[in-house]
């Protein structure tokens, strides 16, 4: 079981502008060849901070949504958030708070042997960093830059540096960046694929 942050960047290093809009990421048809269909198969439960989470809310799953859809995963979604956010009945959408090594726990053995998704915001990757619980981080860098808003991965990680497992062009625009969190003493775990 492997816990990675899977997400995608403007080329400066921004998940969000900073009225947390992705329309510069949704410009893109995704013309077969993202790496999502054979990422998700392999999540067992997934997290996001709850910006992310209200963001999907109100523009895809929420009653007044401005491009309906069904909720979009079959695993159980753990949201990290210190309010009381709603939930779609056919969600299976539990709320945590505080040390994400709580929540963690649950969401490994939920996961019963497969990985956990961090979705985002950059924070809370970096929350689950602090705690020691980050192994892979996969970024696709979307060409495109924003100047500032809601950075990647607001953290200093240097040395140990992480470890490039693969580059991977996805399609004419995307580079697709895969990393491996070194251990402080050295020992990061062997990458299960390239
Ligand atoms: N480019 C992509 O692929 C991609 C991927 C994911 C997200 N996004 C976008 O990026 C933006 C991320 O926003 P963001 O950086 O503000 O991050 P976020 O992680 O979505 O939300 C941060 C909020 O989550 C809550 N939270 C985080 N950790 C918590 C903890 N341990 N305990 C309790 N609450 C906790 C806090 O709010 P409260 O306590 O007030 O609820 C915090 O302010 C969103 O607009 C999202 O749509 C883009």
């Amino acid at each position: 079981m492997r816990t990675v942050y899977y997400t995608a960047s403007s080329l400066d290093g921004y998940i969000a502008d900073e009225r947390h809009a992705i329309d510069w990421l949704m410009q893109f048809p995704d013309g077969g060849h993202s790496s999502y269909p054979e990422f998700i198969a392999r999540i067992g439960a997934l997290c996001m901070g709850s910006h992310t989470y209200e963001w999907m809310w109100q523009h895809h799953i929420g009653p007044a949504a401005a491009e309906p859809m069904a909720w979009p995963y079959a695993q159980p979604t753990w949201v990290f958030s210190s309010r009381d956010l709603p939930r779609r009945p056919d969600s299976d959408v539990r709320f945590a708070r505080g040390d994400v090594r709580t929540a963690h726990a649950v969401m490994a053995e939920v996961a019963a042997g497969k990985d956990v998704w961090v979705v985002g915001g950059g924070d809370l990757a970096g929350q689950f960093h602090d705690a020691g619980l980050l192994d892979e981080i996969i970024v696709t860098t979307v060409p495109v830059t924003l100047g500032r808003g809601m950075p990647v991965l607001p953290r200093r990680i240097t040395s140990p540096p992480l470890q490039l497992v693969s580059v991977r062009q996805m399609g004419p625009a995307f580079v697709q960046l895969h990393y491996q969190v070194q251990r402080i003493s050295g020992t990061a775990a062997a990458p299960d694929r390239p």
